[in-house]
């Protein structure tokens, strides 16, 4: 199948760049007015003005006329929590009433609960509850997705977990990548031994999940109550001699030292950020390590916003993500991430375009793939309703902007 879409009102994030966008590198979007696009094979093979055109309409199987439309390319939403049994609104309520997130936590609540419900449910129901909500995301755009383990926190259940995510990522029409995050909570029974259950991830769980090759990527709750910076290390750097790369949850609710021990440890991103001192923004100034902004998790815990604005100007490389997970952020609309970021985080919306699509897809080791339009790519975008202007999106926040979402070249809603 060879489809042409003709006369697109603007097709924007069109580039492929080599490395994250950064600095006023950020703020630029760049797009073509009454644009075409070639799709072949699921792939984009061609795109430039209309007026430059020298393809022949007849030579198509399809033909799609998006005069009305801005087309870009699907969001790529690196950090998730997908996979879990059941949802959390008691707790929800509970916070309403003046609980923190931190007090449900130490009472045995939070990431214990969801462990307690995973444990209990087989592998087929947590497929068939996590592939609902996965078509779901990708009818609100996401093209492309990051899922954690860290809701098993036993062997046999993160492994579980693991072998969820690996059958999604063999069924799912768009890319995802694995993180194993059994450093996500130390079980009760652990509390007073706490090296016992880093011993059992270090000898016991990341050889298992290096073995049956469940993961990309390891990831660390790295906070106060949760694990320190040392143990931190300690875990990143066994499971790096199994060619798992770090991913970090730093700097969430204090900070944790997070940002450092990641970075020195060449993770690929340290996640939320909510908490950041001078020193941990210097830090990732510069740093190769990309800086994931996690919004929609502020706006649920009603707690502080990441520093966007001073991680950009100090040159961090920065993505958007939606933190989908039934505890601190359970919405994985993209749409409202984005609206979010400009919002409260005050970036500008060719800023939160480019963190939500390219830099996300860096955050993956997706960029060769997704991320923007550029030849090679797959086919993954978002079809907007008929507007005036991109920053309609993120301004029109609660609203569905999507006309309908194409992956690998083929409508899915
Ligand atoms: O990214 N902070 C740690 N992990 C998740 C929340 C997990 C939960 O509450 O279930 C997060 O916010
Ligand atoms: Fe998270």
């Amino acid at each position: 199948m060879n489809t042409l879409i003709k006369h697109i009102r603007c097709l924007a994030g069109v580039q492929d760049p080599k490395t994250p966008l950064r600095k006023e590198d950020l703020s630029v979007f760049p797009s073509i007015q009454d644009a075409y696009l070639i799709i072949q094979g699921g792939e984009i093979t061609a795109f430039g003005k209309m007026n430059e055109r020298t393809f022949i309409e007849d030579d198509f199987d399809r033909v799609i006329d998006a005069a009305d439309h801005f087309i870009l390319p699907a969001w790529c939403d690196s950090h998730t929590h997908l996979v879990f049994a059941a949802t959390r609104e008691e707790e929800f309520v509970d916070k309403i009433k003046g609980m923190t997130y931190a007090e449900i936590a130490s009472k045995g609540g939070g990431i214990l609960n969801s462990a307690r419900k995973l444990q209990a449910c087989s592998e087929d129901e947590l497929f068939s509850l996590a592939w609902e909500r996965l078509q779901e995301a990708i009818r609100l755009g996401t093209g492309a997705m990051e899922i954690k383990s860290g809701y098993g926190l036993t062997t046999a259940s993160e492994l579980k977990m693991l072998r969820v995510i690996k059958r999604l990522k063999e069924k799912s029409p768009i890319p995802i990548k694995a993180s194993f995050l059994g450093a996500h909570a130390f079980p009760i029974e652990y509390k007073e031994n706490r090296s016992e259950y880093i011993r059992i991830l270090t000898e016991e769980m990341i050889p298992q999940v290096a073995a049956e090759n469940l993961a990309d990527y390891m990831d660390v709750f790295c906070e106060q109550g949760f694990f320190d910076p040392q143990e931190t290390e300690t875990i990143l750097q066994v499971a790096a001699g199994y060619g798992l790369r770090p991913k970090i949850h730093a700097n969430q609710l204090s900070v944790s030292g997070g940002v450092e021990v990641g970075v020195r440890n060449q993770a690929r991103s340290v996640d939320h950020l909510e908490c950041m001192d001078d020193a941990a923004i210097a830090c990732l100034a510069d740093a190769e390590t990309i800086g994931t902004l996690l919004p929609g998790c502020s706006l649920f815990l009603r707690a502080p916003y990441p520093p966007a604005r001073k991680l950009v100007e100090q040159g961090a490389a920065i993505a958007l993500a939606s933190d989908f997970n039934p505890g601190s952020s359970p919405s994985y609309n993209m749409n409202l991430v984005v609206s979010l970021a400009c919002t409260q985080m005050r970036l500008l919306p060719e800023e939160a375009f480019n963190a939500a699509t390219i830099n996300g897809a860096f955050a993956m080791d997706l960029n060769r793939s997704v991320g923007s339009i550029a030849v090679g790519k797959s086919a993954n975008l978002i079809l907007t309703k008929p507007i005036n202007s991109l920053a309609y999106l993120p301004y029109s926040f609660g609203e569905n902007p999507i006309h309908r979402v194409m992956v690998n070249g083929e409508f899915y809603n």
